[in-house]
């Protein structure tokens, strides 16, 4: 069984197949991504109309490469999956309408992949874990834990309020200059920096329902670079590592309560699993594999390769529903929001 798997949803162009060996272990046959971060970064962030335009004039080409890397045909796969959302609409509809087009030539069923499903079944591909599990799902959109009960089961413990953790490493990086995406420039500045230095406030810490909160942090990064700028190199640096200590402290306090929040929802996770591209972030991993072990669980982080947004991911996804016979039609639309717990579950 192979799938080919297309991501257009924000500033990645990305095609990959997958399959399953014939002892039914998952294998990555190609993973070909094409970032446009340089397209962008003069922007200080993703630029909806720039993002679709370069989604059009890439894909194509890594479709093919992706075929190359696998040498694989097209008429030798079993389905073509899309990521439809939730993402910029624009970019979207550009791997919608390639994977329908794909999947009609070919006459393969065609699926259309919730972005936040594909990031969530990545430990599925690399790890061979079995349901149900706690995701804390971390992006530059998305901040949320989710209890993962089955393809297309999932049970939403808890939200941000106001912006994502990725979200708040680009402000940040950009409030000090650093370069876009912010959550790789902030980790690297933060190496050489004090994290006691500032003493950030960690929102909502403490309560039992786990949401999140990142907008009073971010503005108390902002109040205190007011006041002590114009700012030395010491001084960002520092800033980088006291910002980035609260966020592992509110994260690992988030998720401690979402572990409790699912042992209360009468569900026994087997494991503890980060992903979305925020999980690149080592100090984040660091403290999540305390908190793990403190619970008894494993914790599972993708490989650094599949944090960010790629095809694989989309393709593993197509390739679960693909064996429950979860296929869609070709009027799947693009779906600007798409929230994961309004995916069914096949009855
Ligand atoms: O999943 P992703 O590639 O795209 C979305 O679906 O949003 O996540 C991108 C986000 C960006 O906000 C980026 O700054 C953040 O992930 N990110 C990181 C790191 N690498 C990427 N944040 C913190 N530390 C990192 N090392
Ligand atoms: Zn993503």
């Amino acid at each position: 069984m192979r799938v080919l798997g297309i991501e257009t949803t924000c500033d990645e162009t990305a095609a990959a197949i997958v399959g399953l060996s014939p002892a039914g272990k998952p294998e990555i046959l190609s993973n070909a991504v094409l970032s446009q971060i340089a397209a962008h970064a003069a922007y200080g962030g993703v630029v909806p109309e720039i993002a679709a335009r370069a989604h059009v004039e890439a894909l194509d080409r890594i479709v093919a490469r992706a075929f190359a890397e696998a040498d694989l045909e097209p008429h030798q796969i079993d389905a073509v999956a899309a990521a439809a959302g939730p993402g910029l609409v624009g970019g979207v509809m550009v791997g919608l309408t390639t994977a329908k087009a794909i999947a009609l030539v070919t006459g393969k069923p065609f699926i259309a992949v919730n972005h936040l499903e594909a990031h969530a079944l990545t430990a599925r591909l690399t790890d061979n874990l079995a349901f149900p599990y706690l995701l804390l799902l971390v992006s530059g959109g998305h901040t949320q834990l989710l209890v993962v009960r089955g393809v297309g089961d999932y049970l939403k413990l808890g939200g941000t309020i106001d912006d994502a953790v990725g979200e708040a490493f680009d402000k940040i990086a950009k409030m000090l200059g650093l370069a876009y995406p912010g959550g790789p420039s902030v980790e690297r500045e933060a190496e050489a920096g004090d994290p006691e230095r500032f003493d950030f406030p960690r929102p909502m810490s403490g309560r039992p329902k786990p949401d999140f909160s990142l907008s009073g942090l971010k503005t108390a990064v902002r109040l205190v670079a007011e006041r002590i700028a114009p700012l030395s190199d010491r001084d960002v640096a520092d800033l980088c590592a006291s910002f980035q200590a609260a966020v592992v402290d509110l994260l690992v306090d988030r998720t401690r309560a979402g572990l409790r929040a699912c042992r209360e929802a009468g569900v026994m996770p087997n494991a503890l699993v980060v992903a979305g591209g925020v999980s690149a972030n080592q100090p984040i991993r660091r403290g999540l594999t305390r908190l793990a072990t403190e619970a008894g669980l494993p914790m599972i982080a993708p490989p650094l390769a599949l944090c960010g947004d790629n095809g694989a991911m989309i393709a593993w996804a197509g390739l679960e529903r693909l064996k429950l016979g979860m296929v869609d039609d070709m009027g799947a639309l693009a779906r600007p929001r798409w929230p994961l717990d309004e995916l069914r579950p096949k009855p």
